[in-house]
């Protein structure tokens, strides 16, 4: 088989393509910004029809939450129309295409888990861009996944954890929102969920996080008290922490697709 990673120098993306190369029966091709910018069409069409993958795997995006908000046309074309590009272009050689998205199509209004079925209705511009990245999918694509996860975090670039670790090098207390609520996912097990979907043709919108749940402030807490540090962790509201990019306050997702079509759940801290 034969996979085309895009955004392979992001931290996903990267994860993706090391768990890849550990299996013998895939060719996998990682293809950083530099190889293929997905806002460009016609070199979507051009890299896809040489490589010719069975499946894409769609790691590349604007992820920049807070910036997308003063950005938006730069945020549109990578996250929708760049997704659109690639769409299409997969479309033609007949390869699959998985799609991560995003826990933020979700408004964070409901306080129970999201389902894959449940209405979308995303409050800041990086949201609306991916889940109008969705739309493109569904809409150029007829063998598709769309994979939603949460809170993302692994050995490469940036994130929560890392953040967590430099700022307790530099201050003796943190404070961290404690009314935001979802769930932590670790790069790793969610590139060994991705290899067994794609093995697959059953098709569909997947919530794929790590099972369990806390706040900021909680998973903030439970780092700290992990590396033994001596940093104090302070909960505070959204209000005291304001951000040019508003986010949903619940965007816990329940795996209803992974259990219904027979994939592994698992427990807290556990694997997917
Ligand atoms: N991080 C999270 O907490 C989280 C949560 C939910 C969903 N997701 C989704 O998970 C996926 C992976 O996220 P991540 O955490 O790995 O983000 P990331 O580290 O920011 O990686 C995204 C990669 O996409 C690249 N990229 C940006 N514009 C591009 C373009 N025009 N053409 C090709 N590549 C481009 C970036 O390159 P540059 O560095 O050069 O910009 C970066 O290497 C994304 O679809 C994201 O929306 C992430």
């Amino acid at each position: 088989m034969r996979v085309l990673v895009t955004g392979a120098e992001g931290q996903l993306g990267r994860d993706v393509v090391h768990v890849f190369n550990t299996v013998s029966n895939i060719v996998v091709s990682g293809l950083g910004r530099q190889e293929l910018d997905i806002t460009d069409f016609n070199q979507c069409k051009k890299v896809i029809n040489l490589i010719r993958p069975d499946v894409i795997i769609h790691c590349a995006a604007y992820t920049a939450v807070d910036k997308a908000e003063s950005d938006e046309d730069q945020a549109y074309a990578v996250n929708t129309l760049g997704t659109r590009n690639l769409a299409v272009a997969a479309e033609s050689i007949g390869s699959k295409v998985c799609y991560i998205s995003t826990d933020y199509v979700f408004d964070g209004r409901s306080d129970k888990p999201y389902k894959e079925y449940d209405v979308v209705n995303p409050i800041n511009v990086y949201g609306k861009t991916k889940q109008a990245g969705e739309t493109m999918v569904i809409s150029f694509s007829h063998r598709y996944f769309i994979v939603r996860t949460s809170w993302v975090f692994g050995l490469h670039g940036n994130n929560f954890v890392k953040t967590m670790l430099k700022l307790a090098e530099e201050r003796d207390h943190i404070k961290v929102v404690d009314d935001q609520k979802g769930s932590p996912t670790f790069t790793e097990d969610l590139a060994e969920f991705i290899y067994e979907l794609i093995q697959t043709d059953k098709y569909g919108i997947y919530h794929a996080s790590n099972s369990g749940s806390c706040s900021w402030y909680e998973f903030a807490k439970t780092i700290i008290e992990e590396k033994k540090l001596g940093t104090a962790i302070i909960p505070c509201a959204t209000e005291d922490f304001p951000r040019p990019a508003p986010r949903p306050r619940f965007t816990v997702m329940d795996h209803l697709s992974i259990r219904a079509n027979g994939f592994k759940e698992c427990g807290p801290g556990k694997k997917l």
